[in-house]
């Protein structure tokens, strides 16, 4: 079957779910599709941190009103080191807050949103590859739930499928861009107790990075650095617990039952070329970074502000400036976004290799950073999330 559209997004993560709300709230149709099912969607456990920017967004345009009474905001982060504990006040120095609320969430709201519109979004169906992207009409070839095939023939492509993406490859190869790995990983763990703490605490210590964050009242997200080749059952409950408590000297955890683990792998990644002809990446299609910087789902959003008028001028005024200028525009933000992830990973986990001096210089860069009110604030204003360019068009 052939299906036509405006706009055909791959992928119903943030990124493709949030580009559809707001063309939508500009009269223009998309399609989604994406591969998982509803369920898969709604429940797999992702990043927990929203920029003041992103909460905005999500809020202003009906987007999500969960976000401001589930979600808590928080004005400052605590960074551990050294047997000691520095808050870095975000109010105080960025003037902006973050807010702590569950991807998933977000994706929740999202859904029942597009639902709540009677707009098209196609769960359980594949994308294949993506056609004719030099033509003034690319399609999206997939196979349905059932197997059957499935293209989409739009006016605009968007791939937003996620880092393993097939838009990409039509684009500029699967896997050409930049790319960087670190040698550790992430311990993530679930668990059911009280916050240990009532912000979350980014911890260098000697034994590794640790970083103890929250969910809700009743349940807690920690992670502790460990080896990428660990699988998830590699220490016992009780292991777990002297682990992330050796981590953070200072502060008594709360323990309760561990529900979930996983090991998250760590990757910097900005794909070479965001547009090819009438294909666009957006989100972790274009890039991924490392999550200690928070920075992830914040990324798509950004994209996707900026692209969603970029398209609203193409389609409604016949004018591609803004496509135009959509990479240029979107990679400045991408690179600032991977340079604060980089550091904030660089100066926080401890290398497999380090010597003495290693050891010293990053306690060094710490104490740097804590001491000085420009880099507190330079921590405060990356963290918050800088500047919305194109917001105004989206909220107005
Ligand atoms: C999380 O709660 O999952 C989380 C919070 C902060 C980060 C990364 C992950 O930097």
């Amino acid at each position: 079957m052939t299906v036509r559209t405006r706009v055909a997004i791959i992928g119903a993560g943030p990124a493709g779910l949030l580009l559809a709300h707001l063309l939508d709230r500009q009269g223009i149709e998309s399609i989604i599709v994406d591969a998982r099912t509803r369920e898969q969607i709604e429940t797999t456990i992702r990043a927990g941190i929203l920029e003041q920017g992103t909460v905005e967004v999500l809020s202003r345009t009906g987007a999500s009103d969960r976000v401001l009474t589930v979600g808590s905001r928080h004005d400052g982060i605590d960074l551990a080191f050294a047997g000691e504990h520095h808050r870095i006040d975000f109010a105080a120095t960025a003037g902006r807050a973050v807010w702590l609320y569950p991807q998933h969430e977000a994706l929740k709201d999202l859904i029942a949103a597009r639902l709540a519109a009677g707009q098209d979004i196609r769960f359980g169906v594949t994308a294949e590859r993506v056609e004719d992207p030099d033509s003034d009409r690319p399609r999206v070839v997939a196979v349905d739930a059932d197997g059957a095939p499935l293209v989409i023939e739009a006016d605009w492509v968007v791939g937003a499928d996620g880092s393993r993406s097939v838009a990409r490859a039509s684009i500029s190869g699967r896997h050409s861009g930049a790319y960087r790995e670190y040698p550790f990983a992430w311990f993530g763990i679930l668990c059911e107790a009280p916050p240990s703490a009532e912000e979350l605490i980014y911890s260098n210590s000697p034994e590794g990075f640790a970083l103890i964050s929250q969910r809700s009242p009743e349940v807690q997200r920690m992670y502790f650095q460990c080896d990428p080749e660990a699988g998830p059952d590699a220490l016992d409950e009780a292991e777990l617990w002297t682990t992330l408590q050796a981590r953070v000297p200072g502060t008594t955890l709360k323990q309760g039952r561990i529900f979930q683990r996983d090991v998250l792998r760590f990757r910097s990644f900005v794909a070479s070329d965001l547009r090819r002809g009438r294909v666009v990446l957006v989100g972790d299609a274009a890039h991924t970074v490392p999550p200690t910087g928070a920075k992830g789902m914040n990324l798509a959003v950004a994209d996707v502000v900026l692209l969603s008028e970029a398209l609203r001028a193409s389609l409604s005024d016949g004018d591609d400036a803004l496509v135009d200028a959509f990479p240029e525009r979107a990679l400045e933000r991408i690179w600032k976004a991977q340079h604060f992830s980089w550091w904030m990973t660089s100066m926080l986990h401890l290398q497999p290799e380090a010597s003495d001096f290693d050891r010293r210089r990053q306690l060094g860069e710490l104490r740097t950073v804590v001491e000085s009110e420009a880099g507190r604030t330079y921590l405060a204003e990356a963290y918050t999330g800088w500047p919305l360019p194109g917001v105004e068009a989206v909220l107005g």
